[in-house]
């Protein structure tokens, strides 16, 4: 009963956000270091201030066992090969795909601070690149092609739907034919969703349908796309509610 009513008052929430009128504009280059990172930055800090380390780490748990079942019914035991991570954050995801033994990885964060922090943690890293900037902007600038692009709590914040599809496009143009999308959010029924807007009416988080995801993927150059639902998330009465889970194939 208590976790109906608290899914009932994060619905009636995003749905109140979602017509709120937007007041200043969302600027990703400037909005995440001016409202969001310290210096530091850890998995918690990724998700927001304050956030529990248990409930940080039963998130990333569970987003892990997602993408492993994923890779382990598409690869069987190949190698993951080379990959890009889109907003890296804290780098769990760099650690994460260098933990299955990808050959090299390519990080991309727009916070000029977690982009500092991530290239002192990363410094001696063989085999491991850095960008700063949008993942649009950034991945434009890639050369030679990679076998997996990862996006984990990170599409939903490029709110502007040219830059959210020109992304989409990005990222087709840089894997090689078979190469895997895997992107952790929402893709629920509702499209268009402003999930967070901020005190100054700044939309930070627009979700987008399961349908709308599927439609541009595929008119993008994608098949084989599946959306692994997070079963695990309601497990823990602090859940994040975007950590489902969407895998699709570059067309061969
Ligand atoms: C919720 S955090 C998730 C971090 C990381 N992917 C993870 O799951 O631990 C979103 C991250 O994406 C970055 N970000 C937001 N918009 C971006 C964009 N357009 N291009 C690249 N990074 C972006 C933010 O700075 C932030 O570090």
């Amino acid at each position: 009963m208590k976790k109906q009513i608290v899914k009932l008052l994060r619905m009636a929430k995003v749905l109140r956000q979602s017509y709120a009128r937007p007041g200043r504009q969302y600027e990703s280059g400037t909005w995440w270091d001016e409202n969001f990172y310290e210096d530091s930055i850890s998995d918690s800090d990724t998700i927001g201030p304050g956030r529990n380390r248990y409930s940080t780490a039963y998130h990333y748990a569970s987003v892990e066992a997602l993408i492993c079942k994923a890779l382990f019914e598409r690869l069987e035991n190949g190698p993951v090969g080379d990959v890009i991570d889109i907003g890296s954050g804290a780098g769990h995801w760099l650690d994460f795909y260098t933990q299955l033994g990808a050959s090299s990885l390519h990080g991309v964060e727009v916070s000029q601070r977690a982009y500092k922090a991530l290239n002192e943690r990363y410094a001696n890293t063989p085999n491991m690149t850095l960008a700063h900037g949008t993942a649009s902007d950034a991945l434009a600038e890639v050369s030679g092609k990679v076998d997996l692009v990862n996006a984990i709590g990170v599409m939903f914040h490029i709110v502007s739907d040219d830059e959210w599809r020109e992304t989409i496009q990005r990222m087709a143009g840089v894997l090689k034919p078979g190469g895997l999308l895997v992107v952790g959010g929402w893709f629920g029924s509702l499209d268009g969703l402003n999930a967070q807007v901020d005190k100054q009416g700044r939309i930070n988080k627009r979700l987008r349908s399961a349908s709308n995801w599927k439609r541009t993927l595929a008119s993008s150059g994608f098949d084989e796309i599946e959306i692994l639902r997070n079963r695990m998330r309601d497990g823990i009465a602090d859940a994040q509610p975007e950590n489902h889970l969407l895998v699709a194939r570059r067309a061969r």
